[in-house]
C-alpha cells in the first residue's frame, strides 16, 4: 500500500512539474548543458568552470587567468546555461563581482547572483516551489534556529545553477581519532590545477579538513543514491564509526583515506587555501592524486550521481522519450 500512495504521490509530482532538486545518473563529465559567461570579452565557455562559493549569499566561483585585466564591478555580467545538443537557452543568472582570489598564475572571481531566468519552468510553478521552500525553511528554522536561510534571490538562481547537472562526491577527511565521509556537490573542477569545495561553517568536517589538509572524494555510482542521502546526516557529526558504513570500503591509493570500494573515480586532495565566504568555508583545493579503479573503467561502473533541477530533468526524461518512439 505504501508503495501504492509514494508512486502516486511521484506521479502527481512530476504532473504538476514541482521545481526541486534531485537525482540524475550521467557519465562524467556531463555534457547535457553547456554554461556560457557573458559580459567579459567574448562569450567564453565556463561549463567546467563554475561552482558555488556559499548559498547565503549565493555566491558563484569562477577562476581566471591571472593577468586577464580587472573585472568592473559594474560591469553586467551573465551565466547562461543552454542545452549542448540544441543550442536551446534554458536559464541565466546575472552576476556582480564580489571578491577576487589571488592564486599562482590564476583569480578566482567570486559573483554574488542577481536576477535570474529559468526557462525550465513556468512563473506559477516557480511561485508555489518558493512558497513549498518558504514553509520547510520556517518549519526547520523552529526546530534548529541556527539554521541559515537562503534567500528567495538565492533560491531563484541556485535552481538556474543547477539546471547543470551537478557531481556528488563523497567526501572522506580524518584527522587524529576523528573521520568522516558525508556527500558534498558544491565542489568543482576550474579549468586549472584548482579544485573548489564549499562547506557549510557550522558543519564540525571544516575543522577536520583546514588541520588535516587532505581529503579524498569518491565519485558516487547513481546506485548510491539513496546512502548519499543518508549519509547526508553526517554532516552534523563530529566523527563518525566506520564499521556502520553501509557498504564495503577500501583504501585511497595515496593517502589511505577510506573510500567506497564501488567508487568511481577517487580524487585525492591537498588543501591550499581556505576563505570565510558568508554561509560556507571555501576550500581551493589541489589534485595530487586521480585515480580511476579497474573496476569503473570504460565506463563499466554505470553512470554517476548528479544533482539536477527537476523541471530540466523532467524535460531529458521527455526527449528521451520521445528519442525512442
Ligand atoms: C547529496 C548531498 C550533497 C551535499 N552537499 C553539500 C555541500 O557540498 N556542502 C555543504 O555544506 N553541505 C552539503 N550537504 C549537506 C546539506 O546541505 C545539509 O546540511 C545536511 O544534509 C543536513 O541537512 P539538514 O540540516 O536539513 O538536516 C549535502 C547533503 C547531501 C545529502
Amino acid at each position: 500500500m505504501s508503495e501504492f500512495v509514494a508512486s502516486v504521490r511521484e506521479r502527481l509530482r512530476s504532473l504538476a512539474n514541482l521545481p526541486r532538486y534531485g537525482p540524475l545518473g550521467l557519465y562524467d563529465p556531463q555534457r547535457n548543458v553547456d554554461v556560457w559567461l557573458r559580459g567579459l570579452g567574448p562569450p567564453r565557455n565556463v561549463t567546467y568552470n563554475n561552482v558555488v562559493g556559499a548559498l547565503r549569499p549565493f555566491t558563484i566561483g569562477i577562476m581566471l587567468g591571472r593577468d586577464e585585466s580587472p573585472i568592473p564591478e559594474v560591469l553586467p555580467v551573465s551565466l547562461c546555461m543552454r542545452e549542448r545538443e540544441s543550442n536551446r537557452p534554458l536559464g541565466s543568472i546575472e552576476l556582480r563581482l564580489t571578491r577576487t582570489i589571488p592564486l599562482p598564475e590564476h583569480q578566482f572571481c567570486l559573483f554574488e547572483a542577481g536576477a535570474c531566468q529559468n526557462r525550465c519552468v513556468t512563473a506559477s510553478n516557480l511561485l508555489l516551489y518558493y512558497f513549498r521552500q518558504w514553509w520547510r525553511n520556517r518549519s526547520n528554522q523552529r526546530k534548529n534556529p541556527y539554521n541559515f536561510q537562503m534567500t528567495s534571490g538565492g533560491l531563484g538562481a541556485s535552481y538556474v545553477f543547477y539546471i547543470c547537472p551537478r557531481p556528488v562526491v563523497l567526501v572522506t577527511v580524518v584527522h587524529g581519532n576523528a573521520g568522516n565521509m558525508f556527500p558534498m556537490d558544491l565542489i568543482g573542477p576550474t579549468d586549472s590545477p584548482w579544485y573548489s569545495m564549499a562547506l557549510r561553517k557550522t558543519s564540525p568536517a571544516v575543522r577536520l579538513m583546514v588541520e588535516s589538509r587532505r581529503m579524498a572524494l569518491s565519485s558516487a555510482p547513481f546506485t548510491y543514491k539513496d546512502i548519499a542521502y543518508e549519509l547526508g546526516k553526517h554532516h552534523k557529526l563530529a566523527s563518525i564509526d566506520w564499521a556502520q558504513l553501509p557498504f564495503p570500503t577500501e583504501s585511497s591509493p595515496l593517502f589511505r583515506l577510506p573510500v567506497p570500494s564501488a567508487a568511481l573515480k577517487i580524487r585525492e586532495v591537498e588543501v591550499r587555501e581556505v576563505h570565510d565566504v558568508g554561509s560556507h568555508m571555501l576550500f581551493i583545493t589541489s589534485i595530487v592524486r586521480e585515480t580511476v579503479p579497474r573496476g569503473a573503467s570504460n565506463g563499466t561502473g554505470g553512470p554517476q550521481l548528479f544533482h539536477a533541477f527537476s523541471s530540466y530533468r523532467q524535460y531529458l526524461a521527455m526527449s528521451l522519450a520521445m528519442n525512442q518512439v
